[in-house]
């Protein structure tokens, strides 16, 4: 008999440093499809970093970029998808990602995020400058953004495998 797995796009959302793109090349690894980086691939295109493209073109020509890099990969099928913490800021993005693909929300706490701030903090353009406080009351408005989803996993206590796995027992 012929298993026919499903085809449509597997797509990573949640916060800045939550760890989707850990989880999205787990994820695709395992189903053999390809990886991609939104954030990466944005990069691509303009050739220098997320920050530079911050700081020299600025927020707006990032997030149209985000846009367009995003609806198009949405357009393609079997591909594993890992945004940026803020694409969900803009509805477009939301509607043709949660239907055209699985969207799944990598939920982690602020303690334990505060726990890694270390290593987040200075590839982030939007996190440089604030404190600490106002890093939570960010975090906690984008959580709004990431409501509508197919599939909420909580990280926290998970490592990357056990939460790879679980997103594939429930769409592949
Ligand atoms: C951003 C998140 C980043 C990157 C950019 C802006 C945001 O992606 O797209 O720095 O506004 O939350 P990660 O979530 O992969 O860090």
């Amino acid at each position: 008999i012929e298993v026919s797995l499903n085809e449509k796009n597997i797509i990573l959302i949640g916060f800045m440093g939550v760890g989707k793109t850990t989880a999205g090349m787990l994820v695709a690894k395992k189903l053999q499809r390809e990886f991609i980086d939104i954030d990466e691939e944005i990069e691509k295109e303009f050739g220098i970093p997320v920050s530079e493209i911050f700081n020299k073109l600025g927020e707006k020509t990032f997030r149209e970029k985000e846009k367009s890099v995003i609806t198009s990969f949405c357009e393609q099928k079997n591909k594993v998808l890992s945004l940026g913490g803020g694409a969900f800021l803009q509805e477009k993005i939301r509607s043709v990602c949660l239907t055209t693909s699985y969207v799944i929300f990598l939920d982690l706490s602020f303690e334990k995020w505060k726990e890694r701030i270390s290593q987040i903090i200075d590839s982030r353009p939007v996190l440089q400058g604030k404190s600490l406080e106002e890093m939570k009351e960010l975090f906690t408005k984008r959580q709004e953004t990431y409501a509508e989803h197919h599939l909420k996993v909580v990280t926290d206590e998970k490592d990357p495998e056990v939460i790879a796995q679980r997103i594939i027992n429930e769409f592949a």
